[in-house]
């Protein structure tokens, strides 16, 4: 692999392994974008677009969106000139179906996927971090309660935006999202582990020490930091 070919990193990890949080660092490090179907999917619903509502009652019950919705979302968004060197895929593929739709779409252009590393997260942290999770409806920076706080309680320390948190985040949807996550998208872990292309990266570290990690995952594989 070259520094000047696309690099396309999978973000594997259960609800509030940290994927959002680990892609926008890796996106601004490795100057490409993150493409997050959770937040694709979200900007649907704010626009109101069919998508979106859609989208919302499967959202809401913690439930996948169907495969044929959610991979012509996508392709389209990788479609975009933005996404031309590549891409941090965040929240996609998440079943196998959505797994070989993107490893066809990215052949027909001569692409594959570089790497994919798996976020390793206990089930209970996971409900602890996705409890405590308040998020920037501008510039979608995430913060934790405990343990990433922003500066002013309810406050984006970035642009002065009020904080929300997430209606599936709270108990209940939580811990459905969780169950889907172990049947539908954990068996994405044998499947690229198969491939010889996931990493395994310990989620249990501070925020800090998992970007250290993926970036020294991504440049074992020589993969996009040339630079
Ligand atoms: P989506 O938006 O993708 O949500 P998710 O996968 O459930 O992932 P999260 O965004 O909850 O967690 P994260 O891993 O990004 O964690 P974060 O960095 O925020 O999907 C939502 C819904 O959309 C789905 O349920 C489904 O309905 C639909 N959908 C989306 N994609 C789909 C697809 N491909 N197919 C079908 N349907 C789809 O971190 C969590 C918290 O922990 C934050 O508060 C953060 O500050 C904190 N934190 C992060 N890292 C650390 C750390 N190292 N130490 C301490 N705290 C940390
Ligand atoms: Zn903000």
């Amino acid at each position: 692999m070259t520094a000047n070919s696309p690099l396309y990193i999978i973000l594997l990890g259960a609800p509030g392994a940290g994927k959002g949080t680990q892609a926008r660092l890796l996106a601004e490090k490795l100057a490409i974008p993150q493409v997050a179907s959770g937040d694709l999917f979200r900007e649907n619903l704010n626009q109101q677009t069919p998508l979106g509502l859609l989208a919302k009652g499967y959202m809401d019950r913690g439930e996948l969106v169907p495969d044929d919705v959610t991979i012509r979302m996508v392709e389209e968004r990788l479609a975009r000139p933005d996404a031309e060197r590549g891409a941090i895929l965040d929240g996609f593929p998440r079943t196998i179906a959505q797994a070989e739709a993107l490893e066809q779409a990215l052949a027909q252009a001569g692409r594959r996927v570089a790497c994919v590393p798996y976020i390793k997260v206990s089930e209970q942290t996971l409900l602890l971090r996705l409890g405590g999770r308040w998020i920037c409806p501008v510039c979608q920076t995430t913060y934790h309660v405990l343990y990433s706080p922003p500066k002013v309680a309810g406050i984006c320390d970035k642009d002065g935006s009020p904080l929300y948190q997430r209606p599936d985040d709270t108990e209940e949807t939580a811990r459905n999202r969780l169950q889907i996550y172990f049947q539908q998208t954990a068996p994405l872990i044998a499947y690229y582990r198969d491939k010889g292309l996931l990493v395994e990266v310990d989620g249990e570290q501070s925020i800090e020490a998992v970007h250290g990690a993926l970036v020294a995952a991504i440049t074992a594989r020589g993969a996009g930091l040339a630079s």
